[in-house]
């Protein structure tokens, strides 16, 4: 089974061709990256030009890399949201057109069941496994219990961890994208040196909240007028250390309600943009390993935003005979832990 992904929610424009066999057999990663720059963030109409420009020729450079025609693959899947709506509309009227001109099954894929899923992908872990998915903009800790039937445990209640890497590292004044310009400063960095917040350390329940130490920080910035690197590196270690001891904190919560609640978990599996940092995955190995589970975290290129992992969610999807109608409408808003009810509503059993 052969599946065309397309990822265009955001600022990359992705195609990948993957196999029921777990192999990706061509992928194309486009970083729109030096378009947003000088305006320090994601702009949604330069966004959706930019994949309205590529995508085509990305796809047909895919397809040749993996020497395939389109009467080959079993299905086409496209990232139908949640995200930039422009973007998913360029992505999702793409996948439609492949699929009606070449009769294939059409799939529309929540970006994050994408991540949620790459674990399978990348590892073939087994259900169920422990969720912790940290992106741009999302921050949630979620049982995946079998497709489609993710448990929501804990979410934030203000800024998502990539959010707050990103906000954290603009205040710093490191660049954008933030999240890896701030590891990078954070690496010569002493963590002990300020004395940040730590959120929600020991609280009930499996909620996250990052604004509180990023408000630490802008305080910390305001009362310093002369920042130089030594002092960047030392607030973006600290930053860097009670994120990480945050995310670890509240999974170390969940793992242990999910063994008082007797659920069978196979792995602790960590997905989304900031998976690809290594004080992150390095700390929360720590957390699986006291709770004698592997962790698992996708090579970072496949942690961030990619169209391998749209791709596989569609086979996954595919394999139960779950299809899309071309009336299948783009969805700014799609959570994750609606899946349930989106099996009623949205995709035909074939
Ligand atoms: O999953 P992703 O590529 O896009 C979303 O769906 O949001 O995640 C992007 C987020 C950004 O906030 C970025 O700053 C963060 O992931 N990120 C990182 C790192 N690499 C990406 N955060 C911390 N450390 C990193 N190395
Ligand atoms: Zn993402």
């Amino acid at each position: 089974m052969i599946v065309l992904g397309i990822e265009t929610s955001c600022d990359e424009t992705a195609v990948a061709v993957v196999d029921g066999e777990r192999r990706i057999l061509a992928e194309r990663v486009l970083s729109q990256l030096a378009e947003h720059r000088p305006y320090g963030g994601v702009v949604p109409e330069i966004a959706a030009r930019s994949h309205l420009d590529h995508l085509d020729r990305l796809v047909a450079e895919t397809m040749a890399e993996a020497r395939l025609d389109f009467p080959a693959l079993a299905g086409v899947a496209a990232t139908g949201g949640p995200g930039l709506i422009g973007g998913v509309i360029v992505g999702v009227m793409t996948g439609k057109a492949i699929a009606a001109v070449h009769n294939l099954p059409f799939v529309a894929v929540n970006h994050l069941e994408g991540h949620a899923l790459t674990a399978r992908l990348t590892n073939d872990v087994g259900y169920p496994y422990l969720l912790l998915l940290v992106s741009g903009g999302h921050c949630q800790l979620l049982v995946v219990e079998g497709l489609g039937r993710y448990r929501r445990l804990g979410t934030t209640l203000d800024d998502a961890a990539g959010e707050a890497f990103d906000k954290t590292a603009k205040l710093l004044g490191l660049g954008y994208p933030g999240g890896p310009a701030l590891e990078r400063y954070a690496v010569d960095g002493d963590p002990s040196r300020f004395d940040l917040p730590r959120p929600m350390l020991g609280r009930p329940g499996f909620d996250f909240s990052f604004s509180g130490l990023k408000t630490a920080v802008r305080q910390l910035v305001e009362a310093t007028p002369a920042l130089d690197d030594a002092m960047r590196a030392d607030i973006a270690a600290a930053f860097q250390a009670r994120v990480a001891e945050s995310l670890a904190d509240r999974t170390r919560r969940a793992l242990k309600h999910c063994r008082q609640k007797h659920v069978p978990l196979t792995a602790m599996v960590i997905a989304g943009g900031v998976a690809a940092n290594a004080t992150i995955r390095a700390t929360l190995t720590a957390v699986a390993m006291e709770g004698a589970l592997p962790l698992v975290a996708p090579p970072p290129r496949l942690c961030t935003d990619n169209a391998a992992m749209i791709a596989w969610a569609g086979i996954e999807r595919l394999r139960l005979g779950l299809t899309d109608g071309f009336d299948f409408a783009p969805r700014p808003r799609w959570p994750l832990d609606a899946g349930a009810a989106d099996l009623a509503d949205g995709a035909a059993l074939r």
